[in-house]
């Protein structure tokens, strides 16, 4: 499932080097990984991200300013230059709300792919603050003692959720000369590394330096920006900034769960579980690994991958199962069953990311040569989509496959309900309501 990274670039101060890192991040970024989308958006006042991305002469009609007025995130994506693509900036932008999550919440529910880089303004107000909240990682350029000041108020923002996971990294940017420091003569880089650690800041492994080259590429006759990777090559800058993509590649990697997931599961999830007794009882009686893998749910605050399944067999047995076990161990088993079930499987692929039921009844044993495995797609209100018959005597490997989430009954029979669906919280059908449409699907099949 798709969640985008983010990677924020803030420091209460202008002039520090924060677009030039945001913009420049992006194309090297985008340059070492082919596969890997990058998107940049900034809330600053100024076009320079549109100056440098934008394909178009023409001002964009979607900008940033319709995040905060509730448009979707994913429809305001306009593909750029270098391959990154790119949100045009606003210089109207306007606070709608206190809320300094919900922009998170917004990212979180885009399922942008990828890497967001965002480039903020000079002041910490409504916007930086919820950029730097949705982060999952915070670079804070700084060039001189007074922005290294101000790093103080920006972790102060970072530290309203504990810093949940969030990787904070200074970087000097724009540093050359020399100054005085301790009674020796150092360089201003090696400076502010000197006091950054002596306050307790983490720095990234470069630094980038100033160079007039760099300076250049703003200020030109034309209207575009042009990054370093294609107009400043030969200089050291273009080094620093190759380092600086790598170790920004290599800290999104360590990233487990985005922040902005981690932030919407708090917003949606969390009022529904509180005042659910279902879910709470629920949740002590689901087995804690996938019963087809045996990979390990997140059992110590429940939080269940977004690429898992529930499933529910007998009315006793209740887990998650791997939506790769699912497709791989259970639906691949049907491709060798002739036309007809490769179309069923088709559809239940298509079906995957809808609320669909996915049935599965009938004998348990694989020997007798005369029983029959049922297999139904079911809608939300119980009604049918699809409905298969496969001979037991077929696939024994799918026999043995089903035989560990499936439960016989009285009856001899044994069944499994599965629940398909794109959510990015699976466990949410152990709430009082969700569980009780499942109850009654579970019933609907038993009948027939
Ligand atoms: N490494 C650098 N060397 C020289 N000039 C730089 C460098 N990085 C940025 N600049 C210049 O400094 C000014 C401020 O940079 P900018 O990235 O806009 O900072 P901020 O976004 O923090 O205000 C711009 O004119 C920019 O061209
Ligand atoms: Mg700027």
């Amino acid at each position: 499932m798709k969640f985008p990274k983010i990677i924020t670039i803030a420091c209460e101060k202008g002039g520090v080097g924060k677009t030039t890192v945001a913009t420049n991040l992006a194309v090297y970024l985008r340059a070492m990984r082919e596969d890997m989308p990058v998107t940049i958006l900034s809330f600053d006042n100024h076009l320079t991200v549109d100056r440098m991305f934008s394909m178009e002469k023409q001002p964009h009609e979607k900008t940033v300013k319709d995040i905060f007025d509730g448009h979707k995130i994913e429809e305001l994506v306009s593909l750029g230059q270098y391959g990154v693509s790119f949100i045009p900036s606003s210089r109207k932008l306007k606070q709608k709300s206190d809320n300094e999550e919900l922009f998170a919440e917004q990212m979180a529910q885009s399922r942008l792919d990828g890497v967001i880089i965002i480039d903020t303004g000079p002041t910490i107000d409504y916007f930086t603050r919820s950029a730097i909240i949705a982060s999952d990682i915070l670079l804070i350029p700084v060039k001189d003692i007074p922005s290294l000041n101000n790093v103080e108020n920006i972790l102060e923002i970072s530290e309203q959720d504990g810093h949940l996971s969030r990787k904070i990294k200074l970087l000097p940017s724009i540093v050359d000369g020399m100054v005085k420091f301790k009674k020796q003569t150092i360089s201003m880089d090696s400076f502010l590394r000197s006091l950054s650690i002596e306050r307790g800041y983490e720095l990234m492994k470069n630094s980038i330096p100033r160079s007039p080259k760099v300076e250049s590429l703003t200020t030109n006759i034309t209207f575009q920006v042009y990054p370093v990777i294609t107009h400043a090559k030969k200089t050291v800058v273009h080094r620093e900034f190759s380092a600086l993509a790598r170790e920004v590649f290599s800290l999104l990697g360590d990233i487990s769960e985005p922040k902005s997931l981690s932030i919407l599961r708090k917003a949606l999830l969390t009022p529904l579980i509180v005042h659910s007794k279902t879910y709470n009882q629920l949740v002590n009686s689901t087995i804690p690994y996938c019963p087809l893998c045996g990979k390990e749910n997140n059992t110590v605050n429940f939080n269940i991958r977004p690429d898992m399944l529930f499933f529910e067999s007998g009315g006793r047995t209740r887990g998650f199962i791997d939506k790769r076990c699912f497709v791989e161990d259970i639906l691949y088993e049907f491709t060798g069953m002739g036309e007809r079930m490769a179309g069923f499987r088709q559809k239940i692929m298509k079906s995957m990311n809808e609320d669909i039921f996915f049935t599965i009844s009938g004998d348990k044993t694989s020997d007798a040569s005369s029983g029959h495995i049922r297999l139904n797609l079911l809608r939300e209100d119980g009604t049918e989509i699809e409905e298969r018959l496969i001979d037991n005597s077929v696939s024994l490997q799918l026999i043995e496959t089903l035989s560990k989430i499936r439960e016989e009954n009285s009856t001899g029979s044994a069944s499994c309900l599965i629940k398909l669906g794109d959510n990015p919280f699976p466990d949410v059908i152990l709430t009082e309501k969700n569980y009780n449409t499942l109850q009654s699907i579970k019933k609907i099949v038993n009948k027939t």
